[in-house]
């Protein structure tokens, strides 16, 4: 069990640089152009794996800080609603990238800091 939740934390972690990615990604293409469904792919993969992170942790004799899983659960339905909402227009508001970028570190943040 150890190993699932190991390759859990794997993919959690590359969920993680996946989105850190997309605001490299969305620089490049400028305000003009539309936001990168990466940004979509990115938030299902932490949902994802952090949810089953959770839901295993019984199986894997950890325990997790059921706060601090709702706060990050919290910032990642915001980082969704803000994707799924802007990601079939033309062209992204300037406050979009940095805004979804800074609820990434954030949630990062949270998962060091928060101990
Ligand atoms: C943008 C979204 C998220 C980011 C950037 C993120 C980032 C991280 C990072 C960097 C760690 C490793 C921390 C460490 O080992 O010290 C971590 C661990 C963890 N995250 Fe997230 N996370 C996100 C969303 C979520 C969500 C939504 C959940 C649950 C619903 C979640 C559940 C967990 C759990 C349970 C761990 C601990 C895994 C373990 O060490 O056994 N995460 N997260």
């Amino acid at each position: 069990m150890e190993f699932v939740r190991l390759l859990l934390v794997f993919l959690h972690l590359l969920g993680m640089g996946m989105l850190v990615a997309m605001f490299f990604v969305q620089m490049r293409v400028g305000k003009d152009g539309p936001l990168n469904k990466g940004w979509l792919h990115g938030a299902g993969l932490q949902l994802l794996t952090g949810v089953a992170l959770v839901a295993l942790a019984p199986l894997t004799d950890k325990e997790y800080d059921h706060f601090k899983i709702g706060v990050k659960l919290l910032v990642l339905v915001v980082i969704a609603v803000l994707v799924a909402a802007n990601v079939n227009r033309q062209k992204v508001a300037s406050w979009l990238t940095p805004a979804l970028a800074g609820l990434v570190v954030l949630n990062v943040g949270v998962a060091v800091f928060w101990t």
